[in-house]
């Protein structure tokens, strides 16, 4: 049987370096499921690796994609029961292909009443959330989150407040997101405010950054000492210095928690996730053939979209 996947072979520029390629599907290896994919999104995180910002660990070639979701086609073992079953097929191969295998344990089964477009997108963002808001707790206390227009940011948002912070700022880019984080109870402050931003970060217990450069030095140098930044993206491109006497900053990525993570503790998570996501607003999506991977790239790349592109492998 022929697979199609989006592949790189060398680390660059994504619609550079991204092959669209086909190839012979070969046996399916012990203790692992195999997954016909229906929808993978577009992530920040899907094109970050490309780039060769994690070469250090990265065997080439490669394929796309972190998450997606699909239909399980050939099991074995304990896993048969998993035959025909939705799930996403996680922490095996990029999932921008027609078929992934993946680790039977770490196969999340999706409820029934979740639909494609969301479950494809339940891991990277949902789980990133998840796990910051677990390690650097909210409650209680003022939160500014930036890049609000993003999933992961808005996620980190809505349930940081469910958590009990008293107040959640959200700082955008563009200001099409504005109405969207006001609806969902969260402060809306365009990243062009510096008098505001500055109060905002002064009120602030915990920020959690995903664009580093000048809007990073900004909220620390507001912050109280006390405050915790969590620095888990840097959509900016640019760094941040590290100065004397402002706030610890934690540098968060999910890959460092996966290895405490047990499949049963993995299992658990998503049981949080599903329930939480069945009550958080997030946003629509932008269906693109695989063929027209770059279609769907320089989507993601659009400044001020509302809708993620989701790859579909049908
Ligand atoms: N560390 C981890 O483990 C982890 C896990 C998941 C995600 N992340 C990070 O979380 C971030 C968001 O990911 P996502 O998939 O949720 O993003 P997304 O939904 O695709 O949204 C990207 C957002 O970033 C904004 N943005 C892009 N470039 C920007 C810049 N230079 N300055 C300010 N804002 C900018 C965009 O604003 P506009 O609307 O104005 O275009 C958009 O709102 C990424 O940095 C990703 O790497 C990290």
């Amino acid at each position: 049987m022929v697979n199609s996947a989006v592949v790189y072979r060398c680390f660059g520029e994504p619609l550079m370096t991204l092959q669209y390629e086909h190839s012979e599907l070969g046996s399916l290896a012990a203790g692992n499921i195999r997954v016909k994919m229906r929808f993978a999104p577009v992530n920040a995180s899907d094109l970050i690796p490309v780039t060769g910002a994690y070469r250090h660990r990265i065997t080439l070639p490669a394929t796309a994609g972190y998450e997606g979701v699909g239909v399980v086609t050939e099991a074995s073992g304990d896993a048969v029961a998993l035959l025909g079953q939705r799930v996403l097929p996680l922490r095996g191969q990029g999932t921008w292909q027609q078929y992934v295998d993946c680790p039977a344990a770490f196969a999340v089964a999706v409820p029934t009443d979740i639909d494609d477009s969301l479950a494809a997108r339940a891991w990277i963002n949902p789980m990133a959330a998840l796990l910051m808001l677990q390690h650097f707790p909210p409650a209680g206390k003022q939160v500014v989150v930036t890049a609000a227009g993003s999933d992961c940011a808005g996620f980190l948002a809505q349930w940081a407040r469910l958590s009990g912070a008293t107040r959640v700022t959200g700082i955008y880019r563009s200001a099409i997101h504005a109405d969207r984080l006001a609806a969902n109870g969260i402060t809306p402050l365009a990243d062009t405010a510096t008098d505001a931003i500055q109060q905002a970060a002064r009120d602030a217990e915990v920020v959690y950054d995903a664009t580093g450069g000048a809007l990073a030095a900004l909220l620390l140098s507001a912050m109280p000492r006390h405050g915790q930044f969590v620095s888990y993206g840097l959509l900016s491109g640019q760094p941040f210095t590290l100065r004397q006497g402002q706030p610890a900053v934690h540098w968060f990525h999910i890959r460092n928690y996966l290895d405490t993570l047990p499949a049963a503790a993995w299992q658990q998570a998503f049981g949080t996730i599903w329930a939480r996501l069945r009550h958080s607003p997030c946003a629509g999506v932008s269906l693109f053939g695989l063929p027209q991977w770059q279609d769907a790239v320089r989507f993601y790349q659009t400044a001020g979209r509302t809708t993620r592109p989701v790859l579909a492998m049908d």
